[in-house]
């Protein structure tokens, strides 16, 4: 079936000319050509951390030299006049089943450093959502991300830019691996180009119905049990680990996590076979956004040298948040998404009995889960003044949260990395996390007779464990102020650098290469 024009404004199809987008820095020598493939990239779209690591990684990689660059959706909510997004040209991406899709390329430049592409196609992008919408999530999933993954290839192609590495991330663009290995259009221009998969959160794998297959348009001999196949369905992350020449977690604890039954969720199995190809790289965190210094969206700016400004923004919290306006009182905030992954289940069974027995004050700021988004309703009517929510997405909250909170709650089960607790220690609010993942990683434990420590840990998955933790903190809030300064210092002093992670990747980078090329 033949698709028209994505764009009104389309001219020519596919001309092989050499453009290059408006690109602000090309690679220095002997630097790499990457290729970001992602589903979000904050400002543009976002709905968690994976867009915030989209964002900043090719920034980081770029000041190092290579030349990064990024191909996402054009999603209907995307602001094109805000950013600057431009149109560039049309292009046919070939499905299987011979169906022929026509997309719109545009282009921007992110942060006046990473050029970025977006792939317009009213058909799969032109809806509300990203993922999904309030009533559930889009049943076509499977469809857009495919074609979203082989549009990469396609831009690559017409755009005459072969990358020496295409980064996919989570299941959304895990075939993009998968289309590398088996694209076969007329003596593809991307056969040297490696592909490196990296897992931010393996709880979701892109589990859909086999009536997506024909559509990706490889053969049946990869629906096997080892690459797509799983229970009668396909598993696109599955896909992806099989195909990918290298694969890295958001953070060294996860990636030990996910070799085990538990923490793979079903692809442990399938991790352990590529268990020499698996590296695990924290995230860092992007202080161009998250720095107190410098933060336009905060009532008073603050630095470690001088935090007077933290009590105007712990005032402009909970004037926001319908809380009493106390100084002397601790703010717990949380800023998150409603997903059990984050530990809701302590939380609700923990927060009750804390605001019964302790004194506190909670400022909620998230969507989700429609129970979770009910229990802060009920929690917020219940203790008035203590406990304020705002269940929705906002940008300018979570810093408003972020600042004004003496603690930060985030006890998840699993967590991949985490980037909120990073940016709490920032702003000198402590994290209060489960010492699991990436928050293991990052976290280092209050040690109550020496003050020293970045926040407070705990082991156990319970709602008790989450309990006395806030009780801990409590009584240190209370009977130590001293320690909580000092706590607030040295965490406002780690620094998580995405220089650092960047410079790992490309390590990956350079091994996948040689895996591609047969060289190693
Ligand atoms: P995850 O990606 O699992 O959701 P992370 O801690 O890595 O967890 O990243 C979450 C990101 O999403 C952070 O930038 C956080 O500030 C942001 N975020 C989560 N919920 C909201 C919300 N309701 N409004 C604004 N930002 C949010
Ligand atoms: C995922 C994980 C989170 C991680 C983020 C960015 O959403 O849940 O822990 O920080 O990806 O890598």
């Amino acid at each position: 079936m033949r698709k028209s024009p994505a764009s009104k404004t389309s001219t020519a199809k596919g001309q092989h000319r050499e453009r290059q987008p408006s690109s602000p820095a090309p690679a220095a020598p002997g630097g790499l050509k990457i290729l970001f493939v992602a589903s979000e990239c904050a400002p543009y779209a976002k709905v968690g951390g994976l867009g915030d690591v989209v964002a900043a990684l090719p920034k980081a990689l770029r000041k190092l030299g290579h030349d990064a660059r990024i191909v996402m959706p054009l999603y209907a909510s995307i602001n094109r006049e805000k950013y600057g997004i431009k149109f560039v040209k049309s292009a046919c991406v070939h499905m299987g089943g011979r169906e022929e899709q026509w997309i719109g390329v545009f282009e921007a430049v992110l942060d006046k450093q990473v050029p970025v592409w977006f792939v317009d196609c009213q058909r799969y992008f032109g809806r509300p959502g990203i993922y999904d919408e309030p009533w559930g999530e889009y049943d076509d999933n499977a469809f857009r991300y495919a074609l979203l993954s082989k549009a990469a290839l396609q831009i690559c192609k017409d755009e005459n830019f072969t990358p020496d590495v295409m980064h996919a991330h989570d299941w959304m663009t895990s075939l993009v691996p998968v289309f590398l290995k088996t694209w076969d259009r007329i003596l593809s221009p991307l056969s040297n180009t490696a592909s490196v998969l990296t897992i931010h959160n393996v709880g979701y794998q892109g589990k859909y119905h086999i009536s997506a297959f024909p559509y990706i348009g490889i053969g049946w001999e990869y629906y096997a049990p080892d690459i797509f196949e799983d229970y009668g369905k396909i598993n696109l992350l599955k896909a992806g680990l099989w195909f990918t020449d290298a694969i890295t977690a958001v953070s060294p604890t996860y990636a030990r996590e996910i070799l085990e039954p538990l923490g793979g969720q079903g692809m442990a199995p399938y991790l352990n076979n590529r268990k020499a190809d698996l590296v695990g790289i924290l995230n860092g965190c992007d202080y161009e956004h998250w720095n107190p210094e410098t933060d336009r969206m905060i009532a008073h700016k603050y630095s470690a040298r001088d935090v007077r400004g933290k009590a105007a923004c712990k005032a402009d919290l909970q004037k926001r948040f319908g809380l009493q306006q106390r100084e002397d009182w601790p703010v717990f905030g949380i800023v998150s998404r409603f997903a059990d992954q984050k530990g809701f289940n302590l939380i609700k069974e923990a927060l009750p009995r804390a605001l019964n027995t302790m004194v506190m004050q909670v400022a909620v700021l998230g969507t989700g889960d429609s129970s979770t988004e009910n229990f802060f309703h009920w929690l917020t009517a219940k203790y008035p003044g203590r406990v304020g929510s705002y269940i929705g997405f906002s940008t300018e909250l979570s810093h408003v949260v972020e600042a004004g909170s003496d603690f930060f709650l985030m006890p998840s089960l699993y967590e991949p990395c985490g980037l909120n607790q990073m940016y709490s220690m920032k702003y000198g609010t402590l994290p209060i996390v489960r010492a699991t993942g990436g928050l293991d990683d990052s976290v280092q434990n209050y040690n109550q007779s020496t003050g020293e420590g970045t926040g407070f840990k705990f082991l156990a998955p319970t709602g008790q464990a989450l309990y006395d933790t806030i009780g801990w903190t409590v009584s240190t809030w209370f009977d130590r102020p001293h320690h909580i300064a000092k706590l607030r210092e040295s965490a406002m002093a780690q620094e998580f650098s995405w220089e650092d992670s960047a410079r790992k990747y490309v390590e990956v980078y350079e091994r996948a290469i040689k895996k591609r090329r047969g060289t190693t």
